[in-house]
């Protein structure tokens, strides 16, 4: 069987990110399971509905790759208790011009961390609405909201907390069970 296409969207622009942390781990953890590959947001300007004629090629870039893909992984921040403003912001991207919505029938997962106690919970329950709405049908459970602390996982992207290693390998137990079902 062909492993599934993941798109990694990670919520984050910032060099050092540990939610870009999070998503390396992931991938190292996950073997040749599943063919992961980066949809960078960096790089998309603000949406903006007069540009829907001549939409951006950046616009048209980022679409494409969320088309291509059998899933998407969303790692995100959370931001003032939602999401960063540039995921938002990529999402709106993704879901127009009016009629050519690219998220429009696919499945995702969402997980995050932050070095907060509450790790990502309420910006991945705003995700959740956000990608209900844009015909986004999401993984469930286990929810993976991490309180993210020095040393967890190591350069390599090898996770050395075993007990999050636990957490993140049931997570892909479960989100490759339930895109192959
Ligand atoms: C934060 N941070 C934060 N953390 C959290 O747990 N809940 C929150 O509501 C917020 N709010 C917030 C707002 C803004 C504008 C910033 C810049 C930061 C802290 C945030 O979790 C921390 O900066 C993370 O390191 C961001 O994730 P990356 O960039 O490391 O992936």
């Amino acid at each position: 069987m062909t492993a599934p296409r993941i798109g990694i969207i990670v919520g984050s622009l910032r060099a050092g990110s540990f939610n870009r942390q999070l998503g390396h781990a992931v991938r190292t953890l996950a073997g040749e399971r599943f063919a992961f590959e980066d949809i960078d947001i960096g790089d998309l300007p603000l949406y903006d509905q007069d540009d829907d004629a001549d939409f951006p090629a950046a616009g048209l870039r980022f679409k494409q790759q969320v088309e291509i893909c059998d899933a998407l992984l969303f790692i995100t921040p959370e931001y003032n208790r939602s999401i960063p403003g540039v995921l938002k912001n990529a999402i709106d991207i993704g879901s127009r011009p009016g009629g050519s919505n690219s998220f429009a029938g696919k499945r995702a997962a969402v997980i995050g961390t932050s070095p907060g106690a509450h790790g990502t919970v309420s910006a991945q329950q705003h995700l959740r609405n956000v990608l209900a709405a844009v015909d986004v049908a999401v993984l469930p459970q286990p929810e993976i909201a991490i309180q993210y602390r020095e040393g967890q996982i190591d350069a390599d992207g090898a996770i050395t907390d075993e007990r999050l290693r636990k957490r993140l390998q049931l997570f892909l137990d479960r989100f490759g069970g339930w895109l192959a079902a």
